[in-house]
């Protein structure tokens, strides 16, 4: 039986409260990612878009707090520091908890089966509540990434968390993905709930290429580092190479040099690089190292080839078990895994599309042709069509199931390196 919107919340909603309590409370008003908004933001932020999509826009009711619906409005990946401007006094903690329990309790009414207002299975306010459910669950994973760049001792880590998994990856290999079609987004009524950038969905003729079977490791980029990639300019593009230079990058943001020792920085602790995980890099780093391998990342339509081969309208690339426990996902992990030791495997023989991590692609955010912007909130993906944004597909351990379905886009700036983002090479 599919879980009721209620239970759907409450699920959410504790485990939102659980990623909070990773956080020292000293930490709250720190700002790990210069280009995001401090913690805090994220503690009010979640219940004011609650607010503003529900509350406010759907049903038309009077706001609690006015100023702190608009301090808590918007907090989205801003390609410069200007953009989220600095706020000179964020609220005390109190403050904000109040603001937004009060709406959590609101919402929580709103969603009891017996309270006058509750959305009916057939009233457009069943898909604002998945609207506004996938909106949180994305936010923990940005609340993950967040966390992750803080100070480790600002962290309170949770009892129970399994080793990290070091066995060693499979000999790297690649496929062949035989030509065909390849099926992008969702067909109208096919999901209870897609974002508006799913829609329409339509076949693309896609030629064969070769994939890797795995992932890039953390092992085989090593060797791009020590092998001088960063400092080879044909590599990267006149932008990337810009990118490079202007920040003196010279490996991945979660990896750090100690006493020439190379080490992980994993989300609550530090760890000798893990050889056989996946690499998390940016979209600039994944190019050139496909470049110096003389390979390129897939497009969408070559990743739906290979997730889904002649099966294209199969659950996930393992088959369709309504869960989503195949590959690393859904928060049944706290880290990453060694890449091909995961069960995920598609028709074509590729391990991890879905899972240990989200995937580049060489294919810009933009819209399907035949694309309308979701009015309940039309800036969701159309203030991100600039050409600057690449889409991801697949997911990571901390995307929940909910946003695993075939269609679901995900995007970030192209220099974006905080999010778990990984990828291969096709050829
Ligand atoms: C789709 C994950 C890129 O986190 O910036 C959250 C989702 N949009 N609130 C982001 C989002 C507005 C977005 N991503
Ligand atoms: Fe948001």
């Amino acid at each position: 039986m599919p879980e009721r919107p209620a239970e759907t919340f409450q699920r959410v909603r504790a485990r939102t409260h659980r990623l909070f309590s990773l956080i020292r409370p000293e930490a709250y008003y720190a700002r790990p990612i210069p280009l995001r908004h401090p913690i805090v933001f994220y503690a009010g932020h979640l219940d004011a878009f609650n607010w503003q999509l529900l509350f406010d826009g759907a049903l038309g009711q009077a706001s609690v707090q006015p100023t702190f619906d608009r301090l808590f409005a918007r907090g989205i990946d801003p390609a410069d520091r200007t953009a989220v401007g600095a706020v000179p006094d964020w609220p005390s903690r109190a403050q904000v908890q109040r603001y937004a329990g009060a709406i959590e309790r609101r919402f929580r009414q709103y969603l009891q089966p017996d309270s006058g207002d509750s959305p009916g299975s057939d009233q457009p306010g069943e898909t604002l509540i998945h609207l506004l459910l996938e909106h949180e669950l994305m936010h923990q994973e940005t609340l993950l990434y967040l966390i992750h760049q803080l100070p480790h001792d600002l962290k309170c880590p949770p009892d129970h968390l399994p080793a990290p998994d070091l066995s060693p990856a499979p000999p790297p290999s690649t496929v062949t993905v035989p030509a065909g079609s390849a099926r992008l987004g969702a067909a109208a009524g096919e999901y209870p709930f897609v974002w508006d950038n799913e829609l329409p969905g339509h076949d693309e003729a896609v030629p064969a290429f070769a994939m890797d079977v795995h992932n890039v490791t953390n092992g085989e980029f090593l060797a791009f580092v020590e092998t001088g990639g960063y400092r080879r300019r044909e590599f990267w593009t006149e932008a990337t190479w810009h990118w490079r230079q202007t920040g003196n990058v010279s490996h991945p943001t979660f990896w750090h040099q100690q006493h020439g020792e190379w080490s992980l920085r994993d989300l609550l602790t530090d760890l000798p690089l893990p050889m056989s995980w996946p690499v998390y890099v940016t979209y600039a780093e994944a190019d050139a190292y496909a470049r110096a391998a003389g390979k390129r990342l897939p497009s969408e339509a070559e990743w739906h080839r290979a997730a889904y081969g002649d099966t294209q309208t199969r659950r996930y690339p393992w088959g369709d078990a309504e869960s989503g426990r195949c590959g690393n996902t859904d928060f049944h992990r706290w880290s990453c895994t060694p890449v091909g030791s995961n069960g995920a495997v598609s028709p074509v023989g590729i391990h991890d599309l879905v899972g240990n991590g989200w995937e580049w692609t060489a294919t810009p955010f933009a819209p399907f042709a035949g694309f309308r912007a979701d009015p309940r909130y039309p800036g969701y993906s159309a203030d991100f069509f600039d050409g600057q944004h690449l889409l991801l597909k697949g997911g990571s351990c901390f995307t929940d199931r909910r946003l695993l379905r075939r269609s679901f886009r995900n995007w970030f700036y192209w220099h974006y390196p905080y999010h778990y983002a990984t990828f291969r090479t096709v050829a």
